[in-house]
């Protein structure tokens, strides 16, 4: 059977709707030098839509990929305003977030519109990554863990488990998200151990392969006590991957935190 040390580390930075031409160019050019010589570490950056293909070309000779924040369930025609997988695809991603928690909040999007999305990210040869997680409210009434495995089984019951392990699932609480209050190291790894023994009553083979990341005020100086968890593999980095020195110091302690 695998080991957490089987799974190497993934850092994804998720600019969510910041930065500019300059200021892209600006971080990149800080950034990548150091992080593109980190061979532990897979690392992969998300910035909005219109920066896609010039930030494509930015990281052209690095190992560094490119992610988009999202995408239409539907593969082509008359859906104005959205982008398709393939176009994601076609301008050098090779990641896409679903379902985080903020397309849940702010653009009403369901289970049933993610597991779509996911799907439809698979067929267009991108890995998605499955965001999921609990408000404070479910957290205080002892929801979490239901809340987690309703939404992975959304996506389970459309796709079935050996697609669902494709993707990278990415626990964010909703609560720790932009709020600078990060889950414990333990917090985040119950839920991260609870995600790997369902993951092992669908399928024991998806347990050890399948990484999970933590997400929700990962900065410089909680990530590497996060990422020395058995079961967290890395981190889906908000705020901290827009600070060039931060997102360095996440990326190295991620680099670090691979077992040897
Ligand atoms: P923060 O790191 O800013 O809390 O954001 C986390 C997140 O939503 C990443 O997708």
């Amino acid at each position: 059977m695998q080991t957490s040390s089987n799974r190497k580390k993934m850092v994804i930075g998720n600019w969510k709707m910041n930065g500019s031409s300059t200021a892209n160019a600006s971080l990149l050019r800080s950034v990548l030098p150091v992080i593109s010589r980190f061979e532990n570490v897979e690392i992969a950056l998300c910035p909005p839509y219109p920066y896609l293909s010039a930030v494509a070309d930015l990281l052209d000779d690095s190992e560094v990929a490119l992610g988009a924040q999202n995408l239409s369930a539907e593969l082509a025609g008359a859906h104005t305003g959205e982008v398709s997988a393939h176009m994601l695809h076609d301008n050098g991603c090779r990641f896409v977030l679903v379902g985080h928690s903020e397309r849940r909040a702010l653009y009403a999007e369901d289970d049933a519109l993610v597991a779509k999305k996911f799907s439809t990210a698979l067929q267009a040869g991108l890995i998605p990554v499955l965001c999921v997680g609990e408000t404070f409210a479910q957290r205080q009434a002892g929801e979490t863990q239901a809340i987690v495995t309703s939404q992975l089984s959304a996506v389970l019951n459309a796709v079935g488990v050996d697609d669902l392990v494709k993707g990278v699932i990415a626990y964010e609480p909703v609560w720790a998200i932009g709020t600078g209050e990060t889950a414990t190291p333990e917090q985040a790894q119950a839920v991260h151990r609870h995600i790997r023994q369902w993951l092992a009553t669908q399928n024991h083979a998806a347990r050890a392969d399948c990484r999970i990341l933590y997400g929700g005020s990962v900065k410089a100086d909680n990530a590497e006590q996060l990422f020395l968890q058995p079961d967290i593999d890395g981190g889906l980095i908000g705020g901290a991957s827009l600070d060039a020195m931060s997102f360095v110091a996440i990326c190295s302690a991620a680099q670090d935190k691979t077992a040897a």
